[in-house]
C-alpha cells in the first residue's frame, strides 16, 4: 500500500527512483512523484501511473544524487496531483514521502493552523511534514531530532522518508507498522518499501523495526535510533532474490507468469520438507513448538482475502487429518470482537506480504493473550514473519500481480505439509494413509503442470463468460473455499460481480438468481461429494442456468450434463484445491484480458494492505 523508494550516493538518483517506482507500482498506482535534491529541491508529482509521471517530467531538471519517490494508494484525499506525494513543508525546506495513516492528523492540523500553517492538499502526510518543520524551527533541531520528536506526537502507522534542503547529505527514514528496507551499497544507500527496487544494486539489507529511525548520511554510514533516542544495532541481512523473479520474462502480465510458475513454486515450498522416498513430511518451524502445537485445544487462523481462503482449506485439512478443532477468522473482525483466546490455543497468521495491517493486529492481540503464534508468509523478513513465535515461509518468490495466485497454492501446500506433520505426530491417520498422502503430495507439482494444459478449454469458457454481469461459483468440502477464491479472482480483476457459495447452500437463497444469463462455475473435483454435486448441477440446469464444470479427467457424468467442462487431473481429495484453483485463476485472467482490464493493477486495489 503505497510504494516508497529513496537513494543517496554518487549516482544519478532519478533513473533509480523511476525504476524502483515501476517495481513498486503493484503497491499503489493512483499517483506518483519524486523529489530530487541538487541544492534545490525539485518536486514532480502527477495523478496516474509512473509512466504518466515520466511523461509529465519530460526534459525538466532531474539532476541530483539524492532523491525520494512514491507511488500512491489513496487514503486521505482523492487521487490527484495535489494529494500525490512527495509533500513539501510550508517553507519548502523539508520534503516527505509516507505510507500509512496518521490517525490524529486532524487535531495536529488545527494546532498547526493556529501557528500560521496553511495546507495545499487534503492529506495527513502534509500535516506530518508541517509538524516536523514546526518542531525543527522551534528548537533549531537536526532533521533526525525533529522527525523523532514529531513521531512521538502522532498516532497511526507510517513508513516515511524525509529530506532537509539545508542538510543535503542526509536522508531520514522511520517506520511503525509499515515496512521499510534499507539497502547498503558501496558509499550509497537505498531505501524502499520492499527489497524489489534494491536487489539489482545490493544484496545487503537492513529491515527497520517498528519505532526505529534510520539516518542515512553520505560518506558517513547508517545510524539507527529508536523513538526514545537510543542507538540501535542494525542487523545486516543478505537477501537472495534474483532479478528475473521481479521481471515479466516474456509474459504480458505478472499474473500470467505467476500462474505458470506454480509447478516450480509448489516444488520450492516442499523442498527439504517432503521426502517421498523416505516417506516423511517435516517443517522446521514446527519442531521447536511441536508439543504445544500437537496438543493445542484449538487452532485459530487469522488472515484476509485470498489468504483467508487458504485458511478455510486448512480447516478441512487440520480437522480431517490431524483432528484438531480449527476456527478461521477474518483478521479485521477477530481483532475487534473481544475474542476468547487461551494459552492452549495456537494462532496461525497467513499472509503473502506479511504486512497486512489487520492480520498483524490480530496476531498481536493473540500474543498478548498468551497464544502461541505461527506465521505463514511469503515475503522474507516481513513484519508478521518477525513478530510470530515461529513460522514457515512458502518460498513462492516475489508475487507482483495484485491478484494472488502462486502465494495461494504455496500457502495450501505449506498447510498440507503442516497438517500431515501434525497428523503423524498425533497418530490421527494410519501409516498407509500417511504414506499415500506423502506420495501424492510429491506428485502435485507435475499434476499442476498437467493442469495448466487446460488453458485452451479455459479460453473457450472465458469467451462465453466475458460479457456476463454476474457469476456464481459453487463447490463443496475442500473445494468450497476454491469456489470463494474463484469468485474473488473474477471480481477483483474483471469487475464482474461474482459470488462463491457452498453448492448445497444454493437452494437456500441464491438459486433465485439462476436463469439463462447466469453462468454457474461448479468445482466438482472432490470424489467423495461427486454424486451430491451432480444433484446440485441438475438443480441449476433445471432452472436454465449455464453450468461450467471443473471436473476430473474421465468424468463422463458431468460431461453429459454441464454446458462446458474443464478437465483436470485426478488427485487425492485433500489436495484437490491445489489443482482445481488453477482453471479458476486462468479463467479470471483470460476474462480480464478479453475485457481490456489491467490485470496486474486492478482499479482501487493495492497489493499490500498496510492500513486498516
Ligand atoms: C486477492 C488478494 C488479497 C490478499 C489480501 C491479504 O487476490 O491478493 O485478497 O490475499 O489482501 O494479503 P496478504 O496475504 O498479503 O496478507
Amino acid at each position: 500500500m503505497c510504494g516508497i523508494v529513496g537513494y543517496i550516493g554518487e549516482r544519478d538518483a532519478y533513473p533509480i527512483l523511476i525504476k524502483g517506482l515501476k517495481r513498486l507500482e503493484y503497491r499503489g498506482y493512483d499517483s506518483a512523484g519524486v523529489a530530487l535534491m541538487n541544492g534545490n529541491l525539485n518536486v514532480y508529482k502527477k495523478k496516474g501511473k509512473v509512466n504518466d509521471l515520466v511523461d509529465f517530467i519530460g526534459t525538466s531538471n532531474t539532476k541530483g544524487n539524492m532523491g525520494i519517490g512514491h507511488t500512491r494508494w489513496a487514503t486521505h484525499g482523492i487521487p490527484d496531483d495535489l494529494n500525490a506525494h512527495p509533500h513539501l513543508s510550508g517553507e519548502e525546506r523539508l520534503v516527505i514521502i509516507h505510507n500509512g495513516i496518521i490517525e490524529n492528523y486532524a487535531p495536529i492540523k488545527e494546532w498547526l493552523k493556529t501557528k500560521g500553517h496553511t495546507f495545499k492538499s487534503e492529506t495527513d502526510t502534509e500535516v506530518l511534514i508541517h509538524l516536523i518543520e514546526e518542531i525543527q524551527k522551534d528548537g533549531d533541531l537536526s532533521i533526525e531530532e525533529a522527525v523523532r520528536l514529531a513521531l512521538t506526537k502522532v498516532v497511526g502507522a507510517y513508513a516515511i522518508v524525509v529530506i532537509d534542503r539545508l542538510d543535503p547529505n542526509k536522508m531520514v527514514a522511520a517506520r511503525k507498522s509499515s515496512p521499510l528496507v534499507v539497502g547498503i551499497g558501496k558509499d550509497e544507500f537505498f531505501i524502499a518499501s520492499d527489497a524489489t527496487p534494491i536487489v539489482e544494486y545490493t544484496n545487503q539489507v537492513v529491515y527497520l523495526d517498528d519505532n526505529e529511525i534510520a539516518v542515512l548520511t553520505k560518506n558517513d554510514g547508517l545510524k539507527v535510533i529508536n523513538i526514545e533516542n537510543e542507538v540501535q544495532r542494525p542487523l545486516v541481512h543478505e537477501i537472495d532474490m534474483k532479478i528475473e523473479a521481479i521481471e515479466k520474462g516474456g509474459y504480458d502480465y505478472f499474473m500470467h507468469k505467476e500462474i505458470y510458475e506454480q509447478p516450480n513454486t509448489i516444488a520450492d515450498c516442499m523442498r527439504g520438507r517432503l521426502n517421498v522416498q523416505e516417506g516423511w513430511a517435516r517443517l522446521g518451524g514446527l519442531s521447536q513448538y511441536k508439543n504445544r502445537i500437537c496438543n493445542a485445544d484449538r487452532i485459530i487462523i487469522v488472515a484476509c482475502g485470498t489468504s483467508w481462503h487458504s485458511g478455510l482449506i486448512a480447516e478441512y485439512l487440520f480437522e480431517d487429518l490431524a483432528r484438531i478443532p480449527v476456527e478461521v477468522e477474518y483478521a479485521s473482525e477477530f481483532r475487534y470482537r473481544n475474542p476468547i483466546i487461551s494459552e492452549k490455543d495456537v494462532v496461525i497468521a497467513i499472509s503473502q506480504s506479511g504486512e497486512t495491517a489487520d492480520t498483524l493486529a490480530a496476531l498481536e492481540l493473540a500474543k498478548k493473550q498468551g497464544a502461541l503464534t505461527y506465521g505463514i508468509c511469503n515475503v522474507v523478513g516481513s513484519s508478521i514473519a518477525r513478530v510470530t513465535d515461529s513460522g514457515s515461509y512458502i518460498h513462492a518468490g516475489p508475487e507482483i500481480g495484485v491478484a494472488s495466485t502462486k502465494a495461494f497454492t504455496g500457502q495450501v501446500t505449506l498447510l498440507s505439509l503442516m497438517a500431515l506433520t501434525i497428523a503423524y505426530e498425533r497418530g490421527t491417520i494410519s501409516t498407509n494413509r500417511y504414506q499415500e498422502l506423502i506420495s501424492e503430495l510429491g506428485r502435485i507439482p507435475k499434476k499442476v503442470e498437467e493442469t495448466l494444459k487446460c488453458d485452451d478449454q479455459v479460453k473457450v469458457v472465458s469467451e462465453k463468460m466475458k460479457d456476463s454481469s454476474n457469476a456464481l461459483y459453487l463447490g463443496r468440502g475442500y473445494n468450497f473455499p476454491v469456489a470463494l477464491e474463484g469468485a474473488l479472482k473474477l471480481k477483483e480483476i474483471s469487475y464482474i460481480h461474482a459470488e462463491g457459495y457452498p453448492a448445497a447452500e444454493m437452494k437456500h437463497g441464491p438459486i433465485a438468481l439462476i436463469d439463462e444469463n447466469m453462468p454457474v462455475v461448479v468445482v466438482a473435483t472432490n470424489p467423495s461429494a461427486h454424486e451430491k454435486i451432480v444433484s446440485n448441477v441438475q438443480e441449476v440446469k433445471a432452472r436454465k442456468g449455464v453450468v461450467i464444470a471443473i471436473v476430473n479427467e474421465g468424468d463422463s457424468v458431468l460431461k453429459e450434463i454441464a454446458d462446458l467442462v474443464i478437465e483436470i487431473p485426478l488427485t487425492l481429495e485433500p489436495f484437490t484445491p491445489l489443482l482445481s484453483v488453477i482453471p479458476m485463476q486462468l479463467l479470471s485472467y483470460h476474462i480480464a484480458v478479453m475485457r481490456g482490464c489491467n490485470v496486474d493493477q486492478p482499479r482501487n486495489l493495492a497489493k499490500s494492505v498496510t492500513v486498516e
